[in-house]
């Protein structure tokens, strides 16, 4: 040992711990942080979704190492003037971009509580290990999984698709695959989806050691779902050419246009065909808890696994991922890794099997669990199922908003809660992407894109609880003010809506 750490201080002083050395500072510190934070989602329509970060805002992000300590009203000053402004604003009910929750007080309560206890649930017998698996249990009544189905909370639905193909990796090519790779048995092993489905499907195929390219893009319906019929011969070919079909992974709700796969006929053919089915249920899944909506994701319970976030349609705060296994024997086969230093005992704090760390790659994991505790238990699924089914009415408020407008243009069946349209400009791909980025600027709204057969669409998906038809509204007139300053120099302008064809829906 150095001499510096021998001779380092053995008592500590008030002074040498974190811990503040006046509480009640602190305690009114922390209540005025609390109330900020309250009045912020209080009044956050008072306040612009989105704003551009000022360059002196975001230099001060680039600032030396602090060695010395600050007051913690000084550091929170800065977090109210160059932090709070600058957020994504997925809190605005004017925030429709890309999938994002919207978060709840409740759940900023939790998650405040959780920090406080400081628990690591990578295992080990406390009680925060037992709310964690009470939402699997919870998790596992919501999809009519079988008892000995596991579960477990991740980041995101990215990290619960790639354990998905982790564990599909394991059973079609048994627990050996964890010593020796993949090898040449599983360099012939085809994996399906939807070209539809969300890239991380394909990432999670590339890091799982098969490469991107072993995975079949199966083409589509008008709707964006799945050929089921295209898919079965595709495997039968890919068969013949001695190759080894393990997985075919479904999407309750498409990232672009919200479609919902037909998961029946999916889970006949993968048992049919001996393949391991997974469903990419990032959002969609806890439609489930929408009785306007369960029915279109019947054959969800026979899934082997789903991933889904609490943090999407869940409206739990960021983040709350987590992946459901119908056989909680291949999950752990899959993860989980025996050490000395995690010794399992029949009492004492290291009690209890299994632990979380057997169900995933991390060891260390935050009490995830109890902000998604306190979001059920408080609001019941019955309100966050009538929540989920509002979001999908205020979709079809807006897909009848553009129908009834001429220099607006439909471009995918509304199906779920997202919208994809745009602007009818002869640049329309430019025009469209410039409309975007104007309201996004604006602080009105904030829409994202996508691209649908090469056209750029507007695309609005609408998540968040506090979303109401004003905000439909208020993005409708955005984007044809913007579209009419945005086209006004376009002479070649296309106002004739008979030109292009109406949707098929
Ligand atoms: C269908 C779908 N799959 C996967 C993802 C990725 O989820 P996450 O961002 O939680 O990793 C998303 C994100 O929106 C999604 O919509």
């Amino acid at each position: 040992m150095t001499k510096v750490l021998r001779e380092a201080p053995l008592h500590s002083e008030a002074s040498e711990t974190l811990d503040p050395q006046n509480w009640d500072e602190i305690r009114a510190q922390g209540h005025r942080m609390l109330d900020d934070m309250l009045d912020y989602a209080a009044n956050v329509r008072d306040r612009p979704v989105w704003q551009p970060i000022p360059d002196d805002v975001r230099g001060r992000f680039r600032a030396e190492l602090p060695r010395q300590p600050a007051h913690l009203g000084e550091v929170y000053r800065e977090f109210t003037d160059f932090i709070v402004p600058y957020a994504t604003g997925n809190v605005h009910p004017g925030f429709m971009g890309w999938v994002h929750g919207g978060g709840t007080a409740v759940g900023m309560l939790a998650e405040m509580l959780a920090a406080g206890l400081n628990a690591n649930l990578g295992g080990r017998d406390h009680i925060p290990i037992e709310v964690e698996r009470q939402i699997v249990e919870w998790t596992r009544q919501m999809f009519g999984f079988p008892i000995g189905a596991s579960g477990i909370f991740v980041t995101g639905t990215s990290m619960a698709n790639l354990m998905a193909v982790l564990v599909a990796r394991t059973a079609a090519l048994g627990r050996s695959v964890r010593q020796h790779g993949v090898g040449d048995e599983g360099a012939r092993l085809a994996a399906y989806t939807s070209t539809a489905a969300h890239g991380c499907i394909s990432k999670a195929m590339d890091i799982a050691g098969f490469g991107s390219d072993a995975l079949r893009c199966i083409e589509v319906d008008r709707s964006h779902r799945i050929d089921v019929a295209a898919l079965r011969e595709r495997i039968i070919q890919d068969r013949k050419a001695g190759l080894k079909p393990f997985l075919v992974v479904g999407s309750a709700g498409t990232v672009d246009i919200g479609a919902i796969d037909d998961l029946k006929a999916l889970s006949a053919l993968c048992r049919e065909q001996q393949l391991w089915f997974h469903v990419d249920g990032a959002y969609g899944a806890l439609g489930i808890l929408s009785p306007a909506l369960a029915p279109r994701l019947a054959g969800l319970e026979d899934a082997d696994s789903i991933a889904l976030d609490f943090h999407k349609w869940g409206q739990v705060p960021y983040d709350a991922g987590f992946l459901m296994v119908r056989d909680g024997d291949r999950h752990r086969d899959t993860f989980a890794a025996p050490a000395a230093y995690l010794r399992r005992e029949t009492r004492g704090l290291a009690a209890g099997t299994s632990w979380p760390c057997d169900l995933g790659p991390d060891l260390s994991r935050s009490f995830r669990a109890l902000k998604t505790w306190f979001t059920l238990k408080t609001f019941g699924t019955e309100k966050l199922g009538a929540v989920i089914t509002r979001t999908c009415a205020l979709a079809a408020y807006l897909e009848t908003r553009i129908l009834a407008e001429p220099r607006l243009e439909l471009l995918a069946p509304v199906q779920l809660n997202i919208v994809c349209f745009r602007y009818r400009a002869a640049d329309a791909n430019k025009v469209n992407g410039d409309i975007v980025i104007d309201i996004q600027e604006s602080g009105i709204a904030a829409p994202s894109t996508t691209i649908l057969d090469g056209q750029l669409a507007i695309r609005a998906a609408i998540v968040n609880h506090r979303t109401d038809a004003c905000d439909i509204d208020a993005l409708i007139s955005a984007v044809l003010e913007f579209g009419a300053q945005r086209s006004s120099c376009d002479h070649r302008l296309v106002l004739d809506v008979e030109q292009s064809p109406p949707l098929a829906m």
